[in-house]
């Protein structure tokens, strides 16, 4: 095992902030994490697992033992009558993995392309697109403890997926380093084309029936379109989740604003989109200091070159309270702020 010390973060996170991790180690395999584990030193320090950094604002120095995660390696675990179970190590790259698994002719994530990071860091956030969750395509995964040094596997019941949520967020926050993740992806393939704007690709384009690829592209063109490349502006995507909001609170925003974006789920709560809140309240395009808000979808925040963390959260409380104030609503933050 060999320890890093006073590695600059910048280049692994996608916002772009600056960072530095007192001591960084990179793992491999199942051993790397154990060997930290038993470290007299490292082993009780507090650590930071760190996967593609694509969903993460660095507002500080980490005194944590930080854990890179870059496990590799893609392969097809069984085919079943009723599904493929393919398994990806926890560093690959999301996007990657997706398009491999569609080239072997595997379809099943295809509304999922084009999100930035690593398939390890995909369950701690439940990832979603285009009508798809992680949660429905998941079979199961391994990963070390922290503090026993265990290897354990985790079904889809484990890990407590919610709404861009899981187990990981709360009681294994900090305590699981994750390894390699399995996909269930059921045989014969169903497209899943209900949100809207698939539906507008399919009466653009008259494609009524399309393949796998066809929506994996129509995905990425549509993410390009609306969404800032990582490689190019910083940014963690969506920078808040979508607020759920009881029936009445609804009929009373929409009292105050009949145009609000809102979709009824089948809980019987309402998903509002938060980045049509904040557009509303004239956020949109908008600097402060060296952090922005996304010209084309309001829900981004951007680095406008040089940012540092507490720039981004000031900028991100001032959206918070001015999205109160006009709606009652309390934005929630998507990503993890360190
Ligand atoms: N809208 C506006 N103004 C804006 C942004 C959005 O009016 O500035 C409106 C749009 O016109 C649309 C609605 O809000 O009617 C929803 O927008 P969009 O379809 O772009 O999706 P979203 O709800 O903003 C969510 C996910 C994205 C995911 C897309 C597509 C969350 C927090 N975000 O965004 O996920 O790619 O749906 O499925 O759930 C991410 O998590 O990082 C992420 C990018």
């Amino acid at each position: 095992m060999q320890v890093e010390t006073g590695v600059n973060l910048k280049p692994y996170n996608t916002f772009g902030l600056p960072a530095v991790a007192r001591s960084l180690v990179r793992i491999t395999r199942d051993a790397d994490v154990r060997a930290v584990v038993d470290h007299p030193k490292l082993g009780r320090a507090s650590k930071f697992v760190l996967g593609g950094g694509s969903n993460i604002v660095l507002t500080r120095d980490m005194p944590q033992v930080v854990l890179k995660i870059e496990v590799r390696g893609n392969r097809l675990v069984e085919r079943r009558e009723d599904a493929w179970i393919v398994e990806a190590g926890a560093g690959e790259n999301w996007h990657e993995f997706v398009t491999w698994t569609l080239d072997q002719g595997w379809p099943g994530l295809e509304n999922l392309g084009l999100i930035p990071g690593t398939v390890g860091a995909a369950p701690v956030q439940n990832i979603g697109a285009y009508g798809l969750e992680l949660a429905q395509r998941f079979e199961s995964l391994d990963a070390v403890d922290l503090v026993t040094g265990r290897s354990v596997t985790l079904s889809g019941a484990s890990c407590g997926f919610g709404y861009r949520d899981s187990v990981f967020k709360h009681a294994l926050a900090g305590r699981s380093v994750i390894m390699r993740v399995r996909f269930r992806l059921p045989r014969p393939w169903q497209p899943v084309l209900g949100y809207l704007d698939l539906e507008r690709k399919i009466a653009q384009t008259g494609i009524t029936a399309p393949s796998a690829r066809q929506i994996f592209d129509w995905v990425c063109a549509i993410r390009r379109s609306k969404l800032p490349d990582p490689a190019i502006v910083g940014n963690a995507g969506s920078f808040f989740k979508n607020p759920l909001v009881t029936p009445e609170q609804c009929r009373d925003i929409i009292g105050r604003d009949p145009e609000v974006v809102h979709y009824p789920m089948a809980d019987g709560r309402v998903k509002l989109a938060a980045g049509w809140l904040i557009d509303s309240c004239g956020w949109k395009g908008k600097t402060v200091g060296k952090a922005g808000v996304y010209e084309k979808q309001a829900l981004v925040l951007v680095n406008r070159g040089d940012a540092i963390g507490s720039e981004v959260m000031t900028l991100a409380r001032a959206i918070q309270e001015s999205v109160y104030g006009k709606f009652g609503i309390r934005l929630e933050l998507e990503p993890v702020v360190v």
